[in-house]
């Protein structure tokens, strides 16, 4: 076996159009596998699908979005109406409400815990049952360092703590399946998400002093695909420059 070998496949990325996605798309398509690039933005799905092209790769266009079920549903029945198997699912639409726990009005919580948690849940009961009759798939959700310690803002902490949470327990419902689930849950992405007073804070917050390139999170998703990664299940892959790993009471000397 060689490094990383990995067959073409098939994969589906929610929130295609993003700054995240754009580094997973473009590692994914350069490894050879066929890229549906689904977002809430059917303009972002195509600028993404044809970024794709552009550069060589496989991708189709798909519009959905995930904190809707019967969206969800839409999506399933049109990617089965092309005839097309997912073998591979990237759930990374999210949403960052930056409100605090008196800002939050009667939705405002209830949408971010949609898109994030529920929208992933759904997306996954949507595509899994395929994956499951080949006896093959890789589930990658992006959750975030915000799922494994306290974060600001309580809505995305919460939803990627339960999301992360999610990916632990559905290893039990996948059992000798041949699919896979695992999260990534990244530090600070350099993307259109991070503000720039986040940006100003790396070399004092995280040990590397750097902030991480999408093309990063692209790399490890296309890992998770690999042959090699065929153990690697359950798991809540950290990867933040070393930002989650000291006690940050003080700010370093
Ligand atoms: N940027 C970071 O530092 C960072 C860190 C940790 C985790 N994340 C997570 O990574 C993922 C991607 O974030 P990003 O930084 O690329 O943000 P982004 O805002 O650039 O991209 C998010 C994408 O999701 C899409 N989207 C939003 N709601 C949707 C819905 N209901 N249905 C379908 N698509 C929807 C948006 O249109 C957008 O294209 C998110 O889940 C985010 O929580 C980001």
């Amino acid at each position: 076996m060689t490094m990383s070998s990995s067959s073409p496949r098939t994969v589906l990325v929610t929130g295609a159009g993003g700054g995240m996605a754009a580094g997973i798309n473009a590692r994914l398509a350069a490894a050879g596998h066929r890229v549906l690039c689904a977002d809430v933005s059917g303009e972002g799905s195509e600028r993404a699908a044809q970024a794709v092209r552009d550069a060589g790769g496989r991708a189709d266009a798909f519009t959905v979005d995930v904190g809707d079920s019967s969206s969800v549903r839409a999506l399933r029945e049109e990617v089965a109406r092309a005839a097309v198997d997912v073998d591979v699912l990237v759930n990374a639409a999210g949403i960052l409400d930056r409100k605090f726990l008196v800002d939050h009005d009667d939705s405002s919580f209830e949408r971010t815990i949609a898109v994030n948690l529920v929208g992933p849940f759904r997306m996954i009961q949507a595509f899994s049952p395929g994956m499951i009759s080949r006896g093959w798939g890789r589930i990658i959700n992006i959750s975030s360092i915000a799922g494994v310690t306290g974060y600001a803002y309580p809505s995305y902490a919460a939803s990627k703590a339960g999301l992360s949470n999610l990916t632990r327990s559905l290893v039990i419902d996948l059992w000798g399946t041949g699919v896979t689930v695992n999260s990534i849950c990244p530090g600070v992405v350099d993307t259109p998400m991070v503000i720039d007073a986040v940006r100003e804070q790396i070399p004092r917050k995280v040990p590397t002093e750097e902030i991480i390139d999408p093309a990063e999170i692209g790399a490890l998703a296309a890992f998770l695909i690999s042959d090699e990664a065929c153990n690697i299940n359950g798991a809540n892959l950290v990867i933040d420059g070393g930002a989650t790993s000291y006690f940050q009471l003080f700010d370093r000397p």
